[in-house]
């Protein structure tokens, strides 16, 4: 851009949330983590995490016995999901069965129905060309298998994220949205299954989750943020001090409301869409 701002969503965006992204868990990266996983037998399937910023679902994809591979678009990203894996699993079988590699979620370079399981936690509305990237994701599950895709509540509920990015929103002017951007609140459970149907997914089911996060502090509260938002961690990363000081008296005078002293809490709803297809019957002429 000829004004030095970024374009969201481009791979030069990607690259410089990686840089910093921290690969730290908080109990509600955790709880979305478990939300994708739960109720699902791992043991030796073929998982493939679709945008997997610092690879911590595959890692646990792996612990639980799954061959797991994370692919994202940025390179930075993927050598640090790498050296996130190579400090979390000691045990060298259990490294052995997770990967990263750079790929573009819309081009995948995998082989028709080689995956038995596919996450996409955060990230369907971070990817420019949904309808594409459904088409490779339909092409490389195997039938039977579940594709598992996280979304947002309605922006009412989730004031875990929005109180924050409202206020960041005025400060950010180093990043464009591209022209046609749903944004995470405009990629809806509706919108999806229009879109998976169209790639040839026949079933589909919703799970509704909820967490109450507490936080003691601005820092904690973007600590919470980071864990959730990279490209609004990677914008408060934009801002000089005294704006980052600005910004934190102003996040806790709106939090007064719901703050007893220095404790507060905010909530924060998501949904897990699970889908899939079978094969088809076929009749067979036995005679
Ligand atoms: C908001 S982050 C979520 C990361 C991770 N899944 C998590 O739960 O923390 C979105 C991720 O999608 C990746 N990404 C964006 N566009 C992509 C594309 N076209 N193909 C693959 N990955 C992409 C980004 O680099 C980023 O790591």
């Amino acid at each position: 851009m000829s004004d030095g701002a970024i374009v969201y969503g481009t791979r030069e965006h990607w690259d410089r949330v990686a840089g910093v992204r921290g690969v730290a868990s908080t109990d509600v990266s955790v709880a979305l983590g478990s939300s994708m996983l739960e109720g699902r037998s791992l043991g030796r399937r073929r998982v493939l995490d679709v945008g997997t910023g610092n690879g911590n679902l595959p890692i646990r994809a792996a612990l639980a016995g799954a061959q797991a591979l994370g692919i994202d678009i940025t390179e930075p990203g993927v050598r640090l999901a790498a050296a996130n894996a190579d400090s979390k699993l000691e045990d060298p079988d259990v490294r052995a069965r997770v990967s990263f590699r750079a790929m573009d979620a819309s081009a995948l370079d995998l082989p028709d129905r080689s995956v038995d399981l596919i996450t996409v936690l955060k990230t369907i509305w971070c990817l420019p060309d949904i309808p594409a990237a459904c088409r490779e994701l339909r092409r490389v599950l195997a039938p039977g298998g579940d594709l598992v895709i996280q979304l947002w509540g309605s922006a009412d509920d989730c004031s875990l994220l929005m109180v924050g990015a409202s206020l960041l929103a005025e400060y950010v002017t180093g990043m464009h949205m591209p022209a046609g951007y749903r944004g995470p609140f405009g990629v809806t459970p509706r919108y999806m299954r229009g879109v998976l149907t169209r790639a040839g997914f026949t079933r589909f089911s919703v799970r509704r989750h909820s967490f109450e996060a507490e936080f003691s502090s601005p820092d904690e509260y973007w600590t919470l943020v980071r864990s959730l938002a990279g490209s609004a961690y990677y914008a408060l990363t934009l801002l000089g001090p005294e704006q980052r000081s600005e910004l934190d008296a102003r996040l806790w005078e709106a939090l007064e409301p719901v703050r007893e002293g220095d404790h507060a809490s905010l909530d924060l709803e998501w949904l897990v869409l699970t889908t899939g297809y079978d094969e088809k019957l076929r009749l067979v002429d036995e005679r």
